[in-house]
């Protein structure tokens, strides 16, 4: 059941009688349909009317427009303006640029351009390594996206990708200090896409792929980290897999059982449960089973593509075939990364005691958590309304922040381990239980943590 967020936020203007009444009869009518009011502001007062805005949560569109129209219905109220905030914040996009250097006289000119930056270009073309130093590329990162698979909404193209570039360029400014660039490229073949990052690399220290389809995804994040000399870190795989490993780890403390003792069962074999697998397999769990559309991935399964042939070959220890029900009886641990709804508390009691769940698919998970708490000692969502959420924003910052210190050329497993075991570090020691095993998006110790960590694994 979606509860009223930020993300149906609206401010209504509405005229009412100046009656001692009306502020009452205008929080009640928000709050009969269900909307959670966070401002109310009295604009304009006149001996017959006021102007009110009021600003409140709704759980959807469809929501906001019954919160209007209560409000219009009543006696003598009428709506002059709906103004939707999340639109308002978006307009004229997110980013903008700031020169570092002031540009006052003559003197300033000819140093920050012609003809003083002419030597500064030689020096770079004598010795490129110089670039690091005397450009921007020292802290800059291309978030680069074809469009293909954007949060929950699949293949709407690069334009409208673009606000989610955005906002993660904002995140990385935010939490690591990092300037990130968004690309959207208007091509979803291989190759260009490909090509054109190898194009436009000598201007940045990292490539940050983002929701680009699997197994597309698989091939040029491949191929790039072997074209490139910076770091490529595609983040629906890498980000999610680097939290889920810290979130496990802590989990299992929670529930006093070791990663090697453990039976997984992993669903959704696309970018972020691949990522999760390929990671997870360095801490040596029992076994791992993984589960997609059309059931327990096993090697004579027949429709297996490259990706899922090698998953196959590195999990399923007993050769299970089944549907993700067969699997989950007797496993230690569940984490979905894959579609709404697929099973419910009955599936949760076949699990082994004190059962670990991460049901991640966005926006609806796998299983309602609330019904996963009935027989499941710890369980974790992709959502921001349940406690434990799995969010990428705790790993790609400081990730990226400790690649440009190090100056890195190529990112590795041991990397992100190492950033793993920085976020599962930071909610450590006397704070670990079942309702906190991550630190919140916000705890400011997250991101320098996650860099220091990541940097001290490139320079080892
Ligand atoms: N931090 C997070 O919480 C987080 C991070 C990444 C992804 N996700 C969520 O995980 C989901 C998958 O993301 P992705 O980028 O890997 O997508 P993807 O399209 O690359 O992969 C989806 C996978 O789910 C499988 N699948 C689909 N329907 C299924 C079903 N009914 N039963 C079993 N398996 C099924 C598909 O076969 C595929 O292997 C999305 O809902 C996404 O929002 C959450």
């Amino acid at each position: 059941m979606p509860v009223p967020g930020p993300g149906y936020s609206i401010t209504i203007r509405v005229e009412a009688p100046p009656s001692a009444s009306a502020a009452g009869d205008l929080t009640s009518a928000v709050g009969r349909v269900g909307g959670v009011i966070t401002a109310f502001d009295v604009v304009e007062s006149h001996a017959d009317r006021v102007v009110v805005d009021i600003t409140c949560n709704a759980t959807s569109a469809e929501h906001a427009n019954e919160i209007t129209e209560a409000l219009g219905e009543l006696p003598g109220v009428a709506v002059r303006k709906v103004s939707d905030r999340t639109f308002l914040i978006h307009l004229g996009g997110k980013l903008e640029v700031h020169s570092k250097v002031a540009l006052r006289n003559r003197d300033d000119l000819s140093r920050a351009y012609t003809p003083g930056v002419a030597r500064v270009c030689q020096a770079i073309a004598a010795n490129p390594e110089d670039a690091r130093r005397l450009t921007i590329k020292r802290n800059t990162v291309a978030v680069v996206t074809d469009g293909s698979a954007v949060l929950g909404l699949g293949n709407i193209g690069p334009a409208a990708a673009l606000p989610v570039m955005e906002g993660k360029a904002v995140l990385f400014k935010k939490f690591a200090d990092v300037d990130a660039w968004p690309i959207v490229l208007d091509t979803q073949d291989t190759d260009e896409i490909i090509r054109t990052v190898e194009l436009i690399a000598p201007a940045y220290a990292g490539i940050n792929l983002e929701d680009i389809a699997a197994p597309r995804c698989f091939e040029i994040e491949a191929r790039l980290r072997e074209k490139l000399d910076i770091p490529v870190f595609h983040d629906d795989q890498h980000g999610t897999a680097i939290v889920v490993v810290a979130a496990l780890r802590n989990a299992l403390k929670v529930v006093g059982k070791s990663l090697d003792q453990c039976k997984i069962v992993v669903c959704g074999v696309g970018a972020a449960g691949s990522a999760i697998i390929r990671l997870l397999l360095h801490r040596k769990p029992a076994d791992i089973v993984a589960v997609d559309i059309n059931g327990i991935v096993h090697a004579d399964r027949g429709d297996l593509d490259s990706n899922l042939e090698q998953i196959a070959a590195n999990t399923n220890k007993d050769g299970m075939s089944g549907s993700l029900h067969d699997a989950l009886v007797g496993a230690d641990v569940f984490i979905g990364v894959s579609a709404p709804n697929l099973f419910g508390a009955e599936q949760v009691k076949t699990m082994a005691k004190d059962a670990v769940v991460f049901a991640l698919a966005n926006p609806d998970p796998e299983i309602d958590p609330i019904e996963a708490q009935q027989y499941a000692a710890v369980v974790a969502t992709g959502r921001s309304d349940y406690p434990n959420q799995i969010n990428n924003v705790l790993a790609f910052p400081g990730v990226f922040r400790g690649l440009l210190d190090a100056h890195a050329r190529t990112i590795t497993d041991d990397m992100l381990l190492a950033a793993a075991d920085a976020i599962a570090d930071v909610s450590n020691g006397e704070r670990i239980n079942a309702s906190f095993i991550v630190p919140s998006v916000f705890d400011a110790a997250v991101a320098p943590a996650v860099a220091e960590a990541v940097r001290k694994a490139a320079q080892h």
